[in-house]
C-alpha cells in the first residue's frame, strides 16, 4: 500500500521530473495501459536523456528509433525543451528551454524548501542510532552511528516524515552486577570523578580486573545482578546513578558534535525488560521456540554455523537471563505496536549484520512485522588509522571521542587563523567549531557508509576537494559577495540564464530535491555530499566565467540571484548533514 509511494515526493521544479511526468501518460496510452517509466536521466551529452523508448519498443515489438521519433513528434515535450534529438539505438537527448529553467529557478528561489516537497503520505520512521554502552568509552563506531543516524533523521524530517529518534544504549545485563559493586567499593564521589568526567574505560577495566581476581567480588556481583533483575530498590538507585553518570558524559559528546539526541531519546536495553517475558511467551505460543543445551532458542531458517548446522537465536540463557537478542525482539514489538513504525532503521556497524538479520527473521516468523512495515540495517564500515588498521590512540587504546573532537576544533582554529587573521577571537572560535566538527562529520558521511575509511586530519580539513571546509568556504564566499553588494546597494533580481556556466549551475540547483531523494532511498548520505560537492564546483566555474559584481543591470541581478540560491542550497544541504555553514571564514 502506502509504502510503494516514493520516500521523497516528486519535485515539481525539477525539469527531469517534469519530462518524466509529462511522458508517463502518453507512453502508457501508447503501450495500451500500465505504468510506463520514461526513464529520464541526467546526461553528459545534453541536459537529459530519455531512455524509455528502448524497453517499451521491446515490449511492443517495434523499432526503438521509430518509437523515439514518435515520442518527439508527439509534441509532448515542445513547451519544455528547446531541442530534442533521437540518438543511438533510440535514446532521446533533450535540451531544456531557457525560459523553463528560468521560471523553475524563480519558483525554487521563492520556496523556503528549495523545491523539496513534503511527503503526502508521511511515514513513521524510527531511527535507532548512537547507542553507546553505559560505563564504557564511546568508540569511533559510535561516532559513525551518531553522525550517520543524525543525518538520516534530518533528511527524513525534511522530506516530511514523522521521525522518532531512539538511542538504544547498552544499560542492562550481567556486567551491571560487577559495575554496581565496583561503584559501591569506590564510593560514589570517587566514581563520579572518573565516570562523570568521561573516564569510562578505567572504571570498566578496574571492575573487570577485580572480577577475574576475586571470588568474593564475583559472588557479590552475581547476587547484585539478581537484585537488579528482581527490581530491588536500593540496587536500582545505584544502577540509576551509574547510568546517569554515563549519559551525562554522552551528552557532552552529543553537544560537542551538535547532534539532535537528547535524554528523551534514550531507549536503552533496560527499557525493554518489562516486555521480555511477554516476548518469550509469544514465541512459545507461536510454537517457534525450542531448547538447545538448556537455553531457549529460535531457529530462523537459512542461518547456519561454520559446520553447516542450523544457527539458533538465543532468547533466554540457560541461567534464565534475557540477552541482547531478546531485547532487540522486544524492541521490534515496541516499535511496531506502540510507535506504529512503518520503517525502522538500525544504524549499526556491519559486524552486527547477522545478529540483526536473525532478529528480523524471527520477528517476521512471529508475525510482528506486518505488511508495509520494514526494518533496514543501515550498516557501516570501520574507521581506520594511517596504518589501515582500526583507529587507535598512540598508546594503543581505543580513541576517546572527546579528545578527537577537541583536536578537530583546535586544528580548524589554526587553519582559520592562517586563512583569515582579521577575525576576532570569538568569531574565530565559532568558525573553528563549525569547521572542525563539520570536517569530522563530513569525512564520515562523504564515503559510501558500507566502506571503511581512513581517518586523515589533513584531508578532512583541506579547503579543496570533497570536504566540508571546501563547501563551507564556497558558502562563506558567496555571503561575502552579498556584503559587498549591500555596500554597493545592489540586489538580486529576476533569474535569466544565458552562459553555459549559468545554465549548468541553474540546472544543478534544480536537482537538489532529486539529490535528497537519491540519498534517502538508499539511506546513503554520501550521495547528498557528492551533489553538494558538484554544486560547489559548478559554482566555482560559474564564478570564474561570469563576473557578478563587475557586470551590470539585469545580468548582475540575475547572477546575484543564482549566487544567493547556491548559498541557500549549500547551507540547506549541509544542514541536512548536521553541518553548520558559517557566514564568513
Ligand atoms: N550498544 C550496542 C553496541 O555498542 C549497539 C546497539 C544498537 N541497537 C540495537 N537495537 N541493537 O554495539
Amino acid at each position: 500500500m502506502s509504502n510503494k509511494r516514493p520516500l521523497v515526493e516528486t519535485s515539481l521544479t525539477d525539469p527531469i521530473a517534469l519530462v518524466s511526468a509529462r511522458l508517463g501518460p502518453w507512453l502508457s496510452q501508447r503501450a495500451g495501459g500500465g505504468d510506463i517509466d520514461a526513464v529520464v536521466r541526467p546526461s553528459d551529452h545534453a541536459d537529459a536523456q530519455i531512455n524509455g523508448a528502448l524497453p517499451l519498443a521491446k515490449q511492443l515489438g517495434c523499432n526503438p528509433r521509430d518509437l523515439a521519433t514518435e515520442i518527439v513528434d508527439s509534441g509532448q515535450l515542445a513547451d519544455l525543451c528547446s531541442e530534442t534529438e533521437v540518438a543511438g539505438p533510440g535514446f532521446i537527448n533533450v535540451t531544456f528551454s531557457n525560459s523553463v529553467i528560468n521560471s523553475l529557478l524563480t519558483e525554487v528561489a521563492n520556496d523556503e524548501h528549495l523545491g523539496l516537497r513534503q511527503a503526502s503520505n508521511a511515514r513513521t520512521v524510527v531511527v535507532d542510532y548512537s547507542a553507546p554502552n553505559v560505563a564504557k568509552e564511546m568508540h569511533v563506531g559510535h561516532l559513525r552511528s551518531t553522525v550517520i543516524g543524525d543525518a538520516l533523521v534530518r533528511m527524513y524530517t525534511a522530506a516530511g516524515h514523522r521521525v522518532i529518534r531512539e538511542n538504544h544504549i547498552g544499560d542492562w545485563g550481567r556486567p551491571f552486577g560487577m559495575l554496581i559493586e565496583h561503584l559501591l567499593d569506590l564510593g560514589e564521589e570517587v566514581a563520579a570523578s572518573g565516570l562523570g568526567q568521561g573516564d569510562l574505560d578505567s572504571f570498566y577495566k578496574a571492575a573487570n580486573a577485580k572480577f577475574s581476581e576475586s571470588e568474593e567480588f564475583q559472588e557479590r556481583s552475581r547476587q547484585r545482578v539478581v537484585l537488579l533483575q528482581g527490581g530491588d530498590e536500593e540496587t536500582h538507585v545505584l544502577w540509576n546513578r551509574l547510568v546517569a553518570m554515563s549519559t551525562e558524559y554522552f551528552n557532552t559528546v552529543y553537544e560537542q558534535l551538535g547532534v539532535l539526541l537528547v535524554d528523551d531519546d534514550l531507549m536503552g536495553e533496560s527499557k525493554y525488560q518489562p516486555l521480555m517475558p511477554e516476548t518469550l511467551a509469544r514465541l512459545e505460543a507461536s510454537g517457534l521456540m525450542s531448547e538447545s543445551e538448556g537455553a531457549k532458542v529460535v531457529f530462523p531458517p537459512g542461518f547456519t554455523n561454520r559446520d553447516g548446522d542450523p544457527l539458533p537465536l538465543i532468547v533466554q540463557a540457560r541461567t534464565g537471563g534475557f540477552n541482547y537478542a531478546t531485547s532487540d525482539l522486544a524492541c521490534v514489538i515496541d516499535r511496531v505496536e506502540r510507535l506504529h513504525a512503518d520503517l525502522m532503521l538500525y544504524v549499526i556497524g556491519a559486524p552486527q549484520q547477522q545478529h540483526l538479520e536473525m532478529v528480523f527473521a524471527v520477528a517476521n516468523m512471529a508475525g510482528w512485522m506486518p505488511d508495509g512495515v520494514s526494518a533496514i540495517h543501515v550498516a557501516f564500515g570501520n574507521v581506520l588509522g594511517d596504518d589501515k588498521k582500526m583507529l587507535r590512540s598512540r598508546s594503543g587504546e581505543s580513541v576517546k571521542l572527546v579528545d578527537l573532537l577537541s583536536e578537530a576544533v583546535e586544528r580548524a582554529a589554526s587553519a582559520v587563523e592562517e586563512k583569515n587573521p582579521s577575525l576576532s577571537d570569538s568569531e574565530r572560535a565559532d568558525v573553528a567549531q563549525m569547521i572542525g566538527i563539520g570536517a569530522v562529520k563530513y569525512a564520515d558521511l562523504s564515503t559510501d557508509r558500507v566502506r571503511d575509511y581512513v581517518f586523515d586530519w589533513d584531508r578532512m580539513l583541506a579547503f579543496d576537494g570533497n570536504t566540508s571546509p571546501y563547501l563551507q568556504y564556497a558558502h562563506a564566499r558567496i555571503r561575502s559577495i552579498f556584503r559587498r553588494a549591500a555596500d554597493d546597494q545592489v540586489s538580486a533580481g529576476a533569474i535569466a540564464v544565458h552562459e553555459a556556466a549559468e545554465r549548468a549551475l541553474g540546472l544543478r540547483l534544480l536537482s537538489y530535491p532529486a539529490a535528497v531523494a537519491d540519498a534517502l532511498e538508499s539511506n546513503s548520505p554520501h550521495r547528498l555530499c557528492t551533489y553538494l560537492f558538484e554544486l560547489a564546483q559548478l559554482f566555482t566555474a560559474f564564478y570564474e566565467h561570469c563576473p557578478v559584481m563587475k557586470s551590470e543591470g539585469d545580468i548582475r541581478a540575475s547572477r546575484l540571484a543564482l549566487c544567493d540560491l547556491t548559498a541557500r542550497t549549500l547551507s540547506a544541504g549541509l544542514d541536512l548533514l548536521g553541518i553548520d555553514a558559517p557566514e564568513q571564514m
